[in-house]
């Protein structure tokens, strides 16, 4: 069900809280309307705007998948005003909702190819959307390969399904951290790192990642030296947001506005955005 004015927020109600990290929270959201709540339709990749009623509103990835039709997911780390009001609600609380906004990962496209699902940090929260999509329909997909890191062990997102993860069929899951604890006997070191070390074929693939902009950067890099080339490698991008439609200008990226056109962009796409410069 589509809004007259879609700068005014669904009502919902925060189902559940549940702490993933030290500082990331997953927040479990059910829109009050069921009649909007049942036309409420949305892809890996897409983002809404959530509210905390007296303070704002920003925009988060959802972490969950629409077609199960359970209540949206998103995972919000606490960096200011917004993001602590939200941490500070608990389950019973009314917020916001606007949205869906953006395009989506390409997952019909990802049919039939390797993947390489790369997330560092609160980055890897719009990823996994993308990895429960594909481990529902597995045969679709090649082999899949998942790639977590984090600063530390306890930041590691979405450890409750790692188990689920690891046991799929034709499934890995690598995990490493910046620097580990007395219980951490798993990898340490820096995912670009990691890259190299596993040698990820680049024939008949591509890679997902998604985290800080300097883990982007020299995640490129060895993605590069193993031969994926730009058209093989699909990210999100973030921005400063305002509207989420395109209007305000906010979040532009030469001529593409990453609410609107974005924010899953392949290489290829940010590489033609960046020479318009
Ligand atoms: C399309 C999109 C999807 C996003 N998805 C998610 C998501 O799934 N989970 C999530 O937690 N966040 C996500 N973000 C980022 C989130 O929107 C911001 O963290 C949030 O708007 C910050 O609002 P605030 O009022 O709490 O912080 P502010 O009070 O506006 O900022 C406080 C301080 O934090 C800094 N800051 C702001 N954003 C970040 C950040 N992301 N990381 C580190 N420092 C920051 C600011 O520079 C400032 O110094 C997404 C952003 C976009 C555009
Ligand atoms: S947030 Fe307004 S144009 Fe993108």
């Amino acid at each position: 069900m589509k809004r007259d004015n879609p700068l005014l927020p669904y009502l919902a109600t925060l189902d559940e809280v549940v702490d993933l990290t030290p500082d990331v929270k997953l927040f479990r959201i059910e829109l009050n309307d069921p009649e909007v709540r049942e036309s409420f339709d949305y892809q890996p990749g897409q983002f809404v705007f959530v509210s905390a009623f007296g303070t704002g509103e920003s925009p988060f990835g959802l972490t969950s998948v629409g077609y199960r039709k359970g209540p949206l997911e998103v995972a919000v780390r606490r960096v200011g005003t917004v993001t602590g009001s939200l941490h500070d609600l608990e389950p019973g609380a009314i917020v916001g909702v606007r949205g869906p906004f953006g395009n989506h990962f390409p997952l019909d496209e990802f049919k039939g190819k390797d993947l390489f699902i790369i997330g560092g940090g609160i980055g890897f929260a719009p990823l996994r959307p993308v990895i429960t999509s594909i481990l529902d329909h597995r045969e679709d997909y090649g082999e899949l390969t998942i790639l977590n890191g984090a600063r530390t062990p306890s930041d590691l997102v979405f450890a409750p399904e790692f188990d689920s993860w690891a046991a799929a069929p034709r499934t890995k899951l690598e995990l490493t951290v910046d620097a580990g604890d007395e219980s951490w006997t798993g990898r340490v070191a820096l995912i670009p790192r990691v890259v190299a070390e596993l040698g990820f074929s680049p024939e008949n693939a591509i890679a997902v990642i998604c985290g800080p902009p300097i883990m982007i950067h020299f995640t490129l890099i060895e993605l590069k030296k193993l031969g994926f080339a730009d058209s093989q490698i699909v990210t999100t991008l973030e921005g400063k947001m305002k509207c989420g439609l395109g209007k305000c200008a906010r979040c532009n990226v030469g001529e593409k506005y990453i609410c609107r056109d974005g924010p899953v962009f392949t290489m290829e796409q940010i590489s033609q955005l960046i020479e318009q410069f």
